[in-house]
């Protein structure tokens, strides 16, 4: 098998990199973008193409793992599914409802892997967080508060940051909350109702985030998202309560030494920021063992078409709810 990656950003530059932990070599790299395109693939000895027909058309390159801003998806999604390859999509699966809709439909019956990376699945503590909840650990959970907190985010598309657009992005429920309510949905299960408030401090950014939770199991959770701290900065935080005890963690005691910092691109420092540990394994390359391991395998992948779809749904409904000032029922 080979693999080609789609859109030679922040995400798929993490992409490319991990793919080179493994035995797939990379055979293509796609953006829109020469000099980006041809940057990246050179790197990992893969030839960039702005032609996605290219890449659809290589019965050799079997492995797709589409990074492109969130407003593209559905058509590039069909382009693969027609071509039959395994898809690693990045979050969110889509940015309005309308297109989630399409893209599980579409995928329905689907005989190769759909995975979607909502990788807060393979960070070490949140997946152990829920082992514990679930092994019964502090009893019945009743409340839950999270956080995912950071600077403002930045294309490595310098002509047009797509973040700071919410009509692209989604803004910071859609693009930063979807990995908590991710976790949670998993964790918890199916949401009852939901309200959110959000500020749009900086433009049409949507850049804050409160929401509040109703799980079907009782639980309450509210969900902090922000890209209203200094820039460069990055933090996620949780506390779970149950009848037995408390779990917390927060990123800014819990770790001796973290880089949250811009990558270079083009000379100039760019892109969105994830923390990274030197001590720990990258849990985007986590995520990307998992995805091979399930094309290898046959087995499911831990967030298939569903799940992203229900994220999507549940971040989108705040968003709604937000507009509204009104509760959202699921
Ligand atoms: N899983 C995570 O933790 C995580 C983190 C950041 C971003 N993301 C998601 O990854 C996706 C990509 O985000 P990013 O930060 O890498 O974006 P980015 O802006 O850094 O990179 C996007 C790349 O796509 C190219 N591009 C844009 N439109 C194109 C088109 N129509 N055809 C060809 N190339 C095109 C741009 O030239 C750019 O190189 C988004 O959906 C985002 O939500 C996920």
């Amino acid at each position: 098998m080979k693999a080609a990656i789609i859109g030679a950003g922040f995400m798929g530059t993490i992409h490319a990199e991990n793919l080179s932990h493994s035995d797939i070599p990379l055979n293509w790299v796609m953006d829109k973008d020469k000099e980006r395109g041809e940057k990246l693939a050179q790197k990992y000895n893969a030839t960039w193409t702005p032609d996605i027909t290219k890449i659809t058309g290589d019965p050799k390159t079997e492995i797709v793992i589409h990074a492109l801003p969130t407003p593209y998806r559905l058509e590039f999604l069909k382009q693969y599914m027609a071509a039959g390859k395994h898809i690693l999509c990045e979050k969110p699966i889509a940015r309005t409802m309308e297109e989630a809709r399409k893209i599980l439909e579409a995928f329905r019956g689907y005989k190769k892997v759909f995975m979607a990376g909502h990788v807060l699945r393979f960070f070490w503590e949140y997946a152990f967080a829920r082992e514990m909840l679930h092994a019964g650990e502090i009893g019945e959970p009743g409340i839950v508060r999270i956080s995912r907190c950071s600077g403002l985010p930045a294309s490595y598309d310098r002509q047009e940051n797509w973040y700071l657009d919410a009509k692209k992005s989604g803004g910071v429920l859609l693009d930063l909350s979807i990995h908590d309510l991710d976790w949670l949905l998993w964790t918890f299960g199916a949401v009852k109702r939901g309200f959110a408030q959000t500020l749009a401090t900086r433009g049409d950014a949507t850049d804050y985030a409160l929401a509040i939770l109703k799980f079907k199991n009782g639980v309450l959770a509210h969900v902090e998202g922000s890209w209203t701290e200094a820039p460069g900065s990055f933090w996620t935080a949780f506390e779970i309560s149950g009848k037995d005890g408390i779990i917390e963690f927060d990123m800014r005691d819990a770790s001796t030494l973290t880089f949250s910092v811009k990558k270079e691109i083009q000379g100039k420092k760019a892109g969105t920021i994830s923390p990274e540990s030197p001590s720990l394994e990258s849990p985007y390359l986590v995520e990307q063992r998992h995805f091979i391991d399930c094309i290898n395998s046959g087995k499911k992948p831990m967030t298939d078409v569903n799940e992203a779809f229900e994220s999507a749904r549940l971040a989108i409904g705040l968003i709604e709810s937000a507009r509204t000032n009104k509760p959202f029922e699921f």
